[in-house]
């Protein structure tokens, strides 16, 4: 079983970039080329969210057009820079999770593994929460099935890191009890997140939490207490989970970006 991960696209609407010099439609473009060429081909593509950048319906527009030539299916998460109302009006039609459902929250079982995805979101602030409703519905799902190696993604990190910005807007509201829930499952096998713009691993209740660059701009690391967060085009990447036999998930980080080579390691002399 293989799929692959992308996370904080910020999709703005058509002629407009991020912070005047942020081209993300086209960053999106590079990365789709590159998820299609992809052999083997993953079985999903999971965004963990920013998917767009204000919220607005014509954002969402733009992303579902670029989406539209990806070769695998795709599955959606919300992240703060996303917005409900325009999400749904783009894609509610969907049928992988519950209409019904306020939040975006759903279950994909793909085989040896289990992914249940979080609705991070709060409505106005970049923070992250998960409410009693949404982890409530977390704990259900997680109740129902202890012994499937299971991955929860959400956007938020729900610790800090020591980027003094990005640690004031992680996962704020509900974090104690997603601490606790997870590590009352011990077969949650990865936590999945995104919003950092930075690849970022550490250990969290008892599991690993794996925070993964943007398909765009990322974050200029600077560890110092106060800064203020700046943007930097390192190298965007997409990310491959792999569940290998015996071994368990394995997750292989991958530039987008095209490289010299490959190159046999025969030598001629
Ligand atoms: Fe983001």
């Amino acid at each position: 079983m293989l799929f692959a991960q992308i996370t904080d696209l910020h999709i703005r609407a058509p002629g407009l970039k991020l912070s005047g010099r942020v081209d993300t439609a086209d960053f999106l473009a590079r990365a789709v080329a590159k998820l299609n060429r992809l052999d083997p081909r993953p079985a999903f593509l999971l965004i963990t969210g920013d998917l767009v950048d204000r919220g607005s319906v014509d954002e969402y527009v733009h992303l579902a057009e670029h989406l539209a030539p990806l070769v695998m299916p795709v599955r959606l998460a919300l992240g703060n820079h996303d917005g409900r109302d325009g999400f749904r009006a783009v894609f509610g039609a969907n049928d992988y999770w519950d209409p019904a459902e306020p939040f975006v929250q759903y279950v994909i079982d793909a085989g040896p593994v289990r992914l249940l995805v979080l609705d991070t979101l709060d409505t106005g602030r970049p923070s992250g929460a998960l409410c009693d409703h949404r982890l409530d519905w977390l704990a259900a799902r997680l109740a129902e099935d202890r012994t499937t190696p299971t991955i929860v993604a959400l956007h938020h990190p729900p610790v800090r890191v020591g980027m003094s910005m990005m640690d004031s807007m992680c996962l704020l509201d509900g974090a104690a009890r997603f601490h606790q829930l997870i590590a009352a499952a011990p077969n949650v096998d990865r936590v999945l997140a995104g919003h950092l713009h930075r690849q970022v691993t550490t250990r969290f209740a008892g599991t690993v939490l794996d925070v993964m660059p943007g398909v765009a701009h990322q974050c200029h690391l600077d560890l110092a207490e106060g800064v203020s967060q700046q943007l930097i085009f390192e190298p965007p990447m997409i990310q491959l989970h792999l569940w290998v036999e015996g071994t368990g998930l394995v997750s292989h980080k991958v530039l987008i970006d095209d490289f010299d080579g490959p190159y046999s390691f025969a030598s001629p002399d």
